[in-house]
């Protein structure tokens, strides 16, 4: 396991998938009971764009500092604004730091909610006890995400999400995302699940696709957005998730807000943005 999600923090496919994650904590935030988010590759949690790392790739250069720094079109502003708005206050104290899944989660949810963070590198692991350990809410597992899903659904409070977002550096990955939406839906049917795929190969991609359908799973959204029209096998061309159960308004909201962020964040600044439903659901 060598994966560093410090390399690519705060590039294109995460702003589109954090994009996402604030949208549907901000829904889930909307009645008052507690909700539990299910995080099976968490990461190290918290990230300095100014690090080594960060700088060795300057992913984050066309990610997320475009999106600070432009005027963005209203709705989007708008449904944007928490996730934004987390960052900045993040960055309150001056340093170029960017929330990964669980600080993010953290920062827009509420006393109530809980949290478990699956990790299972040692050092991503160490730091994400260091940057949100002290958070009494979140509880941090060295724990194999896709066991996870067996282990840990459904959650007591029997609202919440599922995010899976795995580095997708050995083979079987898609096979494995497939695997565990069915074994975490049949445990967790009423909640959200979301999962987070690289567009690189197109036919995995496709097969992917058609295997999640193929599940038979109602209300399965798929969202993409292609940032570069540059197609190779080693080459992420884009980033796609996979919502099942996705709040009623999100397919509206984001393709408004990839609407807008396709010029910011695609490198030829036109960006391809689809949003269609695999399985009804609108
Ligand atoms: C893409 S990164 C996660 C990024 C994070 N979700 C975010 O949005 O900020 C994937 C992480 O999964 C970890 N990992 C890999 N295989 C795992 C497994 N089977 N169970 C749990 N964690 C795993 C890696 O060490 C890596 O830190």
């Amino acid at each position: 396991m060598n994966y560093r999600h410090a390399f690519h923090a705060g590039n294109p496919a995460d702003v589109m998938k954090h994009a996402a994650l604030a949208r549907v904590l901000a829904y889930l935030g909307r009645k008052d009971t507690p909700y539990r988010v299910l995080d099976t590759h968490a990461g190290a949690g918290l990230y300095d764009l100014a690090g080594a790392s960060a700088q060795r790739t300057l992913e984050a250069e066309d990610g997320i500092e475009r999106v600070l720094a432009a005027p963005l079109p209203e709705p989007a502003a708008t449904l944007l604004a928490p996730y934004l708005d987390a960052i900045r206050a993040l960055r309150a104290e001056g340093r170029r730091l960017y929330p990964g899944s669980p600080a993010l989660a953290l920062a827009l949810s509420r006393p109530q909610d809980r949290f478990l963070f699956c990790e299972l590198n040692k050092e991503e692991r160490a730091k994400l006890e260091k940057r949100i350990g002290a958070d009494a809410r979140a509880k941090i597992l060295a724990q194999d995400g896709w066991q996870a899903l067996s282990a840990h659904l459904p959650p007591r409070e029997r609202r919440g999400l599922v995010l899976v977002d795995p580095p997708f550096e050995e083979p079987g990955e898609f096979q494995r995302m497939v695997a565990g939406l069915e074994a975490a839906y049949r445990r967790f049917a009423t909640g959200i699940h979301m999962l987070w795929y690289p567009i690189k190969d197109l036919r995995a991609v496709d097969a992917f696709r058609r295997d999640v359908g193929r599940l038979g799973l109602p209300k399965t959204l798929r969202v993409e957005l292609d940032f570069s029209t540059v197609r190779a096998l080693d080459t992420l061309s884009g980033s796609g998730l996979i919502i099942v159960n996705p709040p009623f308004t999100l397919a509206d909201e984001m393709r408004t807000i990839l609407t807008a962020l396709a010029p910011l964040i695609s490198k030829d600044g036109t960006g391809r943005v689809r949003v269609s439903w695999l399985t009804p659901g609108g």
